[in-house]
């Protein structure tokens, strides 16, 4: 009897530990961002932008990809004004986008979205966070002729069809989006 109580305890208790969908989405989303951040801060540290702009061109994805493959969820970044084309929305993700670039002409405050999707009879929790533009990012983003020129010229190379420049801070960049299998 007592051997079964701790059992249903111990089970219970890694129950209560087992993360959400949600939990694994807002996890995931708030992780990859903090790896993102550091991965660009130091490189800017070792590179400054124009170094940042080379090793963020090899980087960027295959860290996106790999911090997925580690959490078995599907993670990227997207945008309506892209630089990477990997970056390019899909239907869903530019709808939200676009709702959101509405609400903050409008001034208003944007909130995550989420919603349960079936994709080839498997069933998905969507969500997207929108990720906003602040000052540090204006050396790569900003308006195109205040850019320093070599990390114009490394975007030119890099990146010749890029439409992410232009931006001022508080801007809507883009998203963080992710797809959680559900059991
Ligand atoms: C040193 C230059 C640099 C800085 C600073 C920088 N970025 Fe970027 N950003 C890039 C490059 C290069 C890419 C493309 C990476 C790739 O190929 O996947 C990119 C891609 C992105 C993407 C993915 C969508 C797309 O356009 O492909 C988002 C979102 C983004 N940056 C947001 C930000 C935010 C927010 C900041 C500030 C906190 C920031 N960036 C600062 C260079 C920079």
């Amino acid at each position: 009897m007592r051997a079964a109580a701790v059992c249903v305890f111990l089970a219970a208790a890694v129950w209560a530990q087992e993360p959400t969908p949600r939990q694994r989405a807002e996890g995931a989303i708030n992780d990859l961002g903090r790896v993102l951040q550091q991965l660009l801060g130091e490189e800017m540290k070792h590179g400054g932008y124009a170094g940042a702009v080379r090793s963020c061109a090899e980087n960027a994805q295959t860290v996106t990809e790999e911090f997925g493959r580690e959490r078995q969820v599907d993670i990227r970044r997207v945008s309506l004004k892209y630089r990477n084309q990997r970056d390019q929305p899909d239907d869903w993700e530019a709808e939200r986008l676009k709702a959101w670039l509405k609400q903050a002409e409008a001034g208003a405050a944007l909130a995550p979205v989420e919603e349960t999707v079936t994709e080839n009879g498997r069933r998905f929790l969507r969500m997207m966070k929108p990720i906003r533009l602040q000052a540090a990012c204006l050396g790569c983003h900003g308006a195109r002729e205040q850019l320093a020129p070599e990390v114009k010229a490394q975007l030119e190379a890099k990146y010749p069809r890029d439409k992410a420049t232009g931006y001022k801070t508080g801007d809507l960049r883009g998203a963080f989006t992710v797809l959680v299998r559900l059991p």
